[in-house]
């Protein structure tokens, strides 16, 4: 597998056609705690299916399906707008809007970061991407099997997150304790829930391990996870490890899907 470390000026960085909108995506305001207002929940209230698709009979069922989500999707079409590589940017901005980790200066790591728009958010949010000169600077890590493209402010590594190598670099890269290590790691599904929920609940392991290692204390950890068995477990593993853990499932997480994710804040230290 090709191992490659990007650095932040290496080559010009693929920049948003737009520049994100502070105010749609919570950058100015923290969301309010009724959610009247709440950036998320106005974008998510536009989930009505509006497109239908033309060339419906050329498709697969699951193709169309797939394409006819991803046309009425508001998220979507608001990760476009605003130059997002995902739609799951605003999951991380969600879960930063409601636990506040992504804090001006903070370091930061996220597995599974491919295509990037976890890492967009973090570079913004920390200003590792250096938007406001006078802003203290964040120090953003991206890890994923796949190769993703630069990512102004962040630094990326493609590998496993399981490889002695990937996590040789990780601790470098670090070069000290990290603020925050989160993780949208997710192996493709089997379409076999129980299989799916194992598989990401061991990807959780392994970023737990190196969290532990890495987190500074009154750090805060994030992993997503498909509801199932062996959840609990985990949850009581790091209940141990830090002063608070909770599961929540963000506006931008698909209702119909089993996605949650486990926020656990205070790492306690080791
Ligand atoms: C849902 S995607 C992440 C989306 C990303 N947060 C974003 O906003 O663009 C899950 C990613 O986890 C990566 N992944 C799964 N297992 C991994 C592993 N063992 N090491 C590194 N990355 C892994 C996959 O390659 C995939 O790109």
């Amino acid at each position: 597998m090709t191992k490659k470390t990007t650095p932040p000026t290496a080559r010009p960085p693929r920049r948003p056609k737009k520049r994100p909108d502070p105010k749609a995506i919570g950058l100015a305001a923290k969301a309010p705690a009724s959610g009247q207002g709440d950036p998320m929940q106005t974008i998510g209230a536009q989930r009505q299916l509006t497109t239908q698709l033309k060339t419906a009979r050329k498709r697969t069922n699951s193709s169309a399906r797939w394409l006819n989500r991803q046309l009425n999707d508001p998220f979507v079409a608001e990760a476009k707008r605003q130059g997002y590589r995902s739609r799951a940017a605003f999951k991380l901005v969600g879960l930063d809007d409601r636990f506040g980790f992504l804090k001006p200066g903070a370091r930061v790591l996220d597995l599974g970061c491919a295509p990037g728009g976890w890492l967009q958010v973090a570079a913004q949010r920390t200003g590792a991407d250096q938007t406001d000169a006078k802003a203290e600077r964040g120090r953003v890590l991206g890890i994923d099997l796949q190769e993703v493209e630069p990512v102004p402010g962040a630094l990326i590594w493609q590998g496993d997150m399981r490889d002695e190598a990937t996590q040789a670099w990780v601790v470098e890269q670090a070069g000290g304790k990290l603020d925050a290590v989160i993780s949208d790691m997710a192996a493709s599904s089997t379409g076999h829930g129980p299989t799916d929920h194992l598989r990401v609940m061991m990807l959780i392991d392994i970023a737990f391990d190196v969290a532990e290692q890495l987190l500074a204390p009154g750090g805060t950890f994030v992993a997503k996870v498909l509801q199932g068995g062996a959840q609990k477990q985990t949850l009581d593993r790091l209940k141990q490890a830090f002063t608070k853990v909770q599961t929540v499932k963000p506006e931008a997480s698909r209702s119909d899907s089993r996605e949650q994710f486990i926020v656990a804040q205070g790492f306690r230290g080791t």
